[in-house]
């Protein structure tokens, strides 16, 4: 970067360049737009289920003939790609739901699809939401310590990923954690005839109280035990690196660090040392907190949100998944 001339003259007066709106305009070096971003749903089995989550105000649990409709309003504003989580009727100890041909996901994608064949659909791959014991994985019979075992789970996450292809899902997203399962997903992918199917990696995860909200949402907190066997410690930067090479080797096609606000140095980090495309994950406290904040009248919804977002595409991110996108849509609109 040159460095501006300090001597007395000619000098550098950087205010120069904001005296009127156009100039910053013309001067803005990073920007936000409606392409950019994706709207996470929470999809559960009924018809006309509208329920409200406590603690993400504006953000319901749906079912798919209301997932649809919200989904068609978003896409009408601009917003180009869709998140889905499922909540089933039944949990079990190896998530069958999760996989099955017509589960809530797999269902809700086809749903999405025929409606809105433009709309991107991207589905969640974990096994949380499915588990009776609310893991990302298989836990061994009697264990309570919540450490998840590893190769048998890959079987798993692959053939939860193939239904959504199969479903007609147009990204899977992995968000588990597991060593090994994006190749263990490519690899299944290939061979049932999904080989466009894209990845979109949750590579950097980390273990995090800013999910709190969504367990409410998804109904998927461990009912024993924490994450932290499979999740990422908040204080390791270069070990995030290493996983984000991992997924990359393993095939994955875009990768995701998550959270965002409080993970901006890693997704700056992700974007400078691979180059490739970057989705950052404004995580469920995340957007509660500006909520409540705004409810309470202390800040300014809009604003804190556009901001938020701003910080995560100049840090690197290329794709924006937040639970604000519709309002972020029409905001962008003016
Ligand atoms: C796991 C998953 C989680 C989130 C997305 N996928 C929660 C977790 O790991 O416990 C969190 C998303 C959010 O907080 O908005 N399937």
């Amino acid at each position: 970067m040159l460095m501006p001339f300090c001597g007395s003259f000619p000098t550098y007066r950087p205010r120069r360049l904001r005296q009127l709106p156009a100039l910053r305009r013309l001067v803005t070096e990073t920007r936000l737009s409606v392409e950019q971003l994706v709207l996470p749903f929470f999809a559960v089995p009924g018809t006309k289920v509208r329920r409200p989550i406590g603690s993400m105000p504006g953000v319901f649990q749906l079912s798919i003939d209301e997932l649809v409709k919200d989904a068609a309003q978003a896409h009408a504003v601009g917003v180009p790609a869709v998140l889905l989580f499922g909540i089933p009727k039944v949990k079990d100890a190896k998530a069958s739901e999760a996989f099955a041909s017509k589960g809530i996901v797999q269902q809700a994608v086809r749903a999405l699809k025929k409606e809105m064949p433009s709309l991107l659909v991207i589905t969640d791959v974990c096994l949380c939401e499915y588990m009776a014991h609310g893991h990302c994985g298989l836990v061994r019979p009697g264990d309570k310590t919540g450490r998840v075992v590893n190769d048998p789970t890959l079987d798993l996450l692959a053939r939860t990923a193939a239904s959504h292809a199969a479903a007609g899902a147009d990204i899977v997203a992995p968000s588990d954690m597991m060593d090994g399962r994006v190749r263990a997903i490519r690899e299944r992918l290939d061979k049932e005839g999904f080989a466009d199917t894209p990845i979109l990696s949750y590579a950097a995860k980390f273990a995090s109280a800013f999910y709190g909200p969504f367990r409410e949402a998804a109904e998927s907190a461990p009912h024993f035990g924490d994450r932290r066997s499979y999740q990422m410690h908040a204080a390791n930067g270069d070990e995030a690196v290493r996983e984000v090479a991992l997924d990359i080797q393993e095939g994955a096609d875009i990768v995701m660090v998550k959270p965002a606000l409080a993970y901006l140095d890693i997704i700056h980090r992700v974007k400078q040392t691979f180059g490739y495309p970057t989705a950052a994950y404004a995580v469920s406290a995340e957007y509660s907190m500006i909520k409540a904040a705004a409810a309470n009248g202390w800040i300014d919804e809009r604003a804190v949100t556009m901001e938020a977002l701003l910080a995560m595409r100049r840090a690197g991110a290329d794709i924006l998944i937040t639970y604000a996108a519709t309002d972020v849509a029409r905001w962008l609109k003016g």
